[in-house]
């Protein structure tokens, strides 16, 4: 079933069996959102129904970002939304979704201020916005998102504790493609020149990994000697950020830490802005 409108939605949502697990997307869907579907599917068992929102949200892109050419491919998307065991897709217009102008938004609070917010100024605001709109409009028992966005998920689960939303906040691993490359609706712009240098992305990040042994300053030299090799290829990688940070509260580790730590990447190719990250052990070191 597909709903357009609020009104569309308020009407269907009566008939949907609980519990009832909602999958937010922006829609251009692709192997990446297969992930949390079948978990959605899953946390819905026999019984209960998988709702999956499509909407291109204006309020997390800021100027010169690319909220024009974001794909847009809503048959297929309703295809595989179907394949994949949707009871709903809620895909409203924009004006259907702020019918006026955004008066009161969700602050994000300090985690919203690093990595990704340090870089897109306004975007997990925007984010958290729409998340917030979506759960009331939907009311879902869960919400499914990806680890690929984990500072996004990271967030939405504070929020949903933090402001008692009464929704479940789950996340799944990330899904890449066979070359490593992380599945994401971006990854449509690349040239083949382009996808080769963003592989060393995923590259840089298993390169850390590899090095989780020899503690975090270890870790981080790894994986930026891998981003420095592909700052020269051509074409080259512009990266805007590699941290190594403890996932409460995405703060950077301190050199002697020890346990579950997240390395984040988020670099440019030509005109595409790429994230990844990769959960890195830490193991306690002799010496320490
Ligand atoms: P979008 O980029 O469409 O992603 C929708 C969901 O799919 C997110 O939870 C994202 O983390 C997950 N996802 C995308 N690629 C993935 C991959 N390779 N592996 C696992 N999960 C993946 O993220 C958004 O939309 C928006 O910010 C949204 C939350 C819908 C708010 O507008």
């Amino acid at each position: 079933m597909l709903a357009r409108t609020r009104l569309g939605l308020a009407a269907a949502r009566p008939g949907l069996a609980a519990p009832v697990v909602l999958v937010p997307t922006m829609g251009a869907l692709h192997a990446g959102h297969r992930a949390p579907l079948r978990r959605a599917r899953e946390m819905a068992g026999g019984h209960g129904s998988v709702v999956v929102s499509v909407f291109v949200n204006p309020l997390q892109f800021g100027p010169g970002e690319d909220l024009a050419r974001y794909p847009r491919t809503l048959s297929e998307d309703i295809a595989l939304c179907a394949q994949e065991g949707a009871a709903l897709i809620f895909a409203p217009a924009p004006r259907e979704m702020y019918p006026r102008e955004q008066r009161v938004t969700v602050s994000p609070g300090p985690m919203g201020e690093t990595l990704e917010g340090a870089f897109r100024p306004g975007f997990f605001g925007g984010v958290l916005t729409v998340v917030l709109k979506l759960f009331c409009m939907v009311r879902p028992d869960a919400a499914v998102f990806g680890e690929k966005d984990a500072q996004q998920l990271a967030l939405i689960a504070a929020m949903a504790q933090d402001l008692d939303l009464g929704v479940q906040v789950v996340g799944v691993p990330t899904v890449r493609d066979s070359d490593g490359l992380a599945a994401s609706s971006r990854n449509s712009y690349l040239s083949a020149p382009e996808r080769a240098t963003a592989l060393r992305i995923p590259q840089a990040l298993k390169a850390g990994e590899r090095a989780a042994s020899g503690g975090p300053g270890a870790v981080l030299r790894a994986a930026t000697s891998v981003l420095a090799e592909a700052e020269r290829a051509e074409p080259a990688l512009r990266p805007d950020y590699l941290e190594l940070v403890d996932p409460a509260g995405f703060e950077p580790v301190s050199p002697g830490y020890v346990g579950e730590a997240l390395l984040l990447v988020a670099a440019r190719v030509g005109a595409t802005r790429l994230i990844d990250n990769m959960r890195v052990a830490i193991p306690p070191r002799p010496g320490d």
